[in-house]
């Protein structure tokens, strides 16, 4: 509850306030009034027993992990897109459902709640085949410890809000760890996604393909020896696999490598045995995505993940449902020293690819600079292929450089506005990291011009 007020306020949590967000207006209304000295029970990450339920025939119950103000606003947005007219409860940790166009679509497509009228919702049910004990590392969203990752319910409650349906096609054009390709699959929204790195293709491709060869990928793994022996054989596995072999089993099999590597560079573990554990756990985690499909009976999205620019898209004009992503926060970040042990043992000149990185590329003084041209043209490109009326969800954060923070946000939401993206909605994610750190992020929510208007 602190963050929750922290975030409010931006105070400390002993302040009294009370606060009334008063989000919509006329037809949809959230209001949220609070004495911020309250402490408020926090919804179970448990679903509550049928019973209990019963009492509860007219609302939408939050997960228990909901806490911050931004992702009420989120909630709520997605509600309100799937055709929900709501009202919040007092205690924070559900919806009243006042009118709603399909309860089906709300149970198959939310987010950030757990419970529709006391039944679980899919995303309850993807959410617990959790491997790791990070809550949101479920399914193979775990695998590869990428840094500046989406929150995969962020990612997933993006895709309803921009109004994405079955059958759709979302653009991410940084897809780093590919959270909004795995999450668009779940809900059977086709996602077609670039990245300057190779790493990031190769783990994206993984986490999404992979369930497809289940079976070649374990029948692989029978045939190692077991015991020590199978973590020489498991890096033979890969290193020796014949050109006829799967494309999506040999990367499997490449990135379980380098997944080891890097736990055994980061955490100064044995390689080896980081290697046949990992794989292991890799294995696991896309059996639960196959099974929990079939358990669903999802109709999964396809998943083109290419190396490619974002700045020069191969993509046709005006081709795209809609668009989720988060570009590098500026100079923030340097993702090429960061993963430099995986792309170097991928075979690959770490100088040139850095060349090809906005926010990277260039002499330190110009960086700043550059990035700004870059993500312009970035944008445009956006622009470019996006279907008129439809809507880019961009997820950015102001990096401080030289004590100054940098104003990539304001400037995004200038250069949009000049080529014909408006502005629609602009959510403030600020949230008090570890140390109490605070990281200012937003939530910007695009819709491009109809040409006609
Ligand atoms: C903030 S991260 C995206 C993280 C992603 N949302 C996720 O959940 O993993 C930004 C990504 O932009 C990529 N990138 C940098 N320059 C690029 C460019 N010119 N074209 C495409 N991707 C680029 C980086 O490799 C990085 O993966």
């Amino acid at each position: 509850m602190q963050h929750l007020i922290a975030s409010a306020t931006g105070l400390s949590d002993r302040v009294t306030e009370t606060r009334t967000l008063s989000l919509y207006s006329k037809k949809t209304v959230l209001r949220a009034e609070q004495n911020v000295n309250d402490k408020l029970p926090l919804a179970s990450n448990t679903p509550l027993k049928k019973q209990e339920e019963s009492r509860l025939p007219d609302q939408a119950r939050l997960f228990g992990n909901v806490q911050f103000i931004y992702e009420l606003i989120l909630a709520g947005l997605e509600l309100r897109s799937l055709g929900a007219v709501f009202e919040m409860t007092d205690e924070f940790s559900s919806f009243r459902l006042l009118d709603v166009e399909d309860d089906e679509r709300l149970k198959r497509q939310l987010a950030y709640f757990e419970t529709v009228r006391g039944e679980n919702t899919d995303y309850a049910y993807i959410s617990r085949k959790n491997r790791t004990r990070s809550v949101n590392q479920y399914l193979t969203h775990w695998i590869y410890p990428y840094k500046g990752k989406f929150h995969p319910q962020l990612a997933r409650a993006a895709l309803n809000i921009i109004g994405l349906a079955p059958g759709d096609t979302v653009l991410d054009p940084f897809v780093g760890s590919g959270t909004t390709a795995l999450e668009a699959q779940l809900l059977g929204v086709n996602c077609v996604g670039f990245d300057a790195s190779p790493l990031c293709v190769l783990q994206s491709r993984v986490k999404t393909a992979s369930h497809e060869v289940i079976d070649k990928i374990r029948e692989r793994c029978a045939e190692l020896p077991k015991g020590n022996a199978a973590n020489t054989s498991l890096h033979e596995a890969s290193s020796t696999m014949s050109a006829n072999t799967d494309q999506r089993v040999a990367d499997f099999f490449r990135l379980a490598q380098l997944v080891a590597l890097s736990d055994s560079v980061r955490r100064r573990k044995d390689a080896a045995a980081a290697l046949a554990s990992k794989t292991e756990l890799m294995v696991q985690s896309v059996a639960d995505y196959d099974q929990i499909r079939k358990d669903l009976g999802l109709t999964l999205g396809r998943a083109t993940i290419e190396r490619g620019d974002a700045r020069t898209l191969p993509v046709q004009d005006n081709s795209i449902d809609g668009i989720v992503t988060s570009p590098p926060y500026s100079i923030a970040l340097d993702y090429i020293k960061n993963d430099a042990h995986a792309l170097r043992a991928l075979g690959l000149d770490t100088s040139e690819i850095r060349e090809q990185f906005i926010g990277l590329r260039g002499p330190t003084k110009d960086r700043v600079r550059l990035y700004d041209d870059d993500i312009m043209r970035c944008l445009d490109e956006m622009m470019r292929v996006l279907k008129p009326n439809k809507y880019a969800l961009i997820v950015i954060g102001n990096a401080v450089f030289g004590g100054t923070s940098l104003q990539s946000a304001e400037l995004i939401t200038k250069h949009a506005g000049e080529i014909g993206l408006h502005l629609t909605r602009s959510v403030d994610k600020t949230i008090f990291g570890l140390y109490n750190v605070m990281q200012r992020e937003k939530v910007l929510i695009f819709k491009k011009d109809d040409e006609s208007t």
